[in-house]
């Protein structure tokens, strides 16, 4: 049986946002929008922390790579997803969605455990900051950014693995915008209860690792700034990591928005929209919450801008 279907099924169709042909215009304008804004934010920011040697400490290594992270999470699903509005039929090879599906799986875990890395430096500057640039020494942070790749390449090895390894037989036609790993659970003609379990696990395990590292950080973060005597240390502890926890609540917030929502009443439409958001628009935000709120990234933004202007 599986023979004959594993040699049948070489490409999906990704549907994308054809059950709405009347949006279609407006939706390709404004998602073009969000990726051009998220390309030149991130990578603007790669580039204004790699040249700014104010910036040269721990928290902005991280911070960089964050904003990598971001654009390349964006880049495995934006400008195939931006194309298909504009081809009849948008069509996906067998092994491109395994592909997409795999560094989309990488990617999204990176993103998580980089931000519960990014609480453990928030900890440090603020629990030890006489400590701070001894503690985060640059062997630890690469070691820290290589355990983050490490992890998300070990989901996605695992989802993938478990995905791509059912039969699929029937419709090869995706209604979504990308590989993703329920949509294609659907189309699978196999039993899929192990795989509705691995990832339950999976993801039970690494959003929890994730979430509590970053709690017990912000609790040991809450104490320090308990004991700290004067307004304007706690203004100062309070706004080096304000960016950082409306990241961490936006990224960790939609995640659990997904958790709590019951399968029952989820459709497509919702499903897609909660998926624009977190591939998206979270993408985008990161970089602007930095900037935004960070007087030191501002001014050397302004700089940067004047120095090119006269
Ligand atoms: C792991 O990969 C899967 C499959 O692509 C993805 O849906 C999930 O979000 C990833 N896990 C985490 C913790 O991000």
């Amino acid at each position: 049986k599986s023979m004959t279907n594993h040699t049948t099924m070489t490409e999906f169709v990704l549907l994308g946002f054809r059950d709405h042909p009347e949006l279609q215009c407006l939706l390709f304008v404004v998602f073009l929008l969000i990726y051009v804004t998220t390309v030149l934010g991130n990578l603007g920011m790669i580039l204004l922390i790699k040249t700014d040697s104010r910036f040269h400490t721990p928290m902005y290594f991280f911070l960089s790579n964050l904003s990598l992270v971001d654009f390349c999470y964006s880049s495995v699903i934006a400008p195939n997803m931006l194309v298909n509005f504009w081809v009849e039929n948008p069509v996906i090879s067998f092994n491109g969605c395994a592909t997409q599906f795999f560094f989309f799986g990488s990617f999204a875990a990176i993103e998580g455990f980089l931000l519960a890395v990014m609480a453990y430096d928030r900890y440090v500057a603020i629990f030890k900051p006489l400590l701070y640039t001894v503690t985060m020494s640059p062997n630890l942070n690469i070691l820290l950014v290589l355990f983050t790749y490490l992890a998300g390449f070990i989901n996605a090895s695992i989802h993938t693995g478990f995905t791509f390894q059912l039969s699929f037989c029937g419709s090869n036609a995706i209604n979504h915008f990308f590989c993703d790993i329920l949509p294609l659970l659907k189309l699978s003609c196999s039993d899929t209860h192990i795989n509705e379990v691995v990832i339950f696990a999976f993801a039970s395990f690494n959003e929890l690792s994730c979430l509590l590292t970053i709690l017990i950080s912000y609790l040991y973060i809450l104490a320090a700034i308990l004991r700290i005597q004067s307004a304007e240390g706690i203004h100062k502890a309070f706004s080096t990591c304000a960016s950082h926890l409306v990241a961490v609540t936006i990224f960790f917030g939609t995640i659990l928005f997904m958790y709590l929502h019951p399968s029952s009443s989820y459709s497509m439409d919702q499903d897609k929209l909660v998926s624009v958001f977190y591939t998206l628009i979270i993408p985008m935000l990161n970089p602007l919450i930095y900037s935004l709120r960070n007087k030191e990234v501002k001014s050397s933004l302004g700089k940067v801008f004047k120095t090119n202007a006269f």
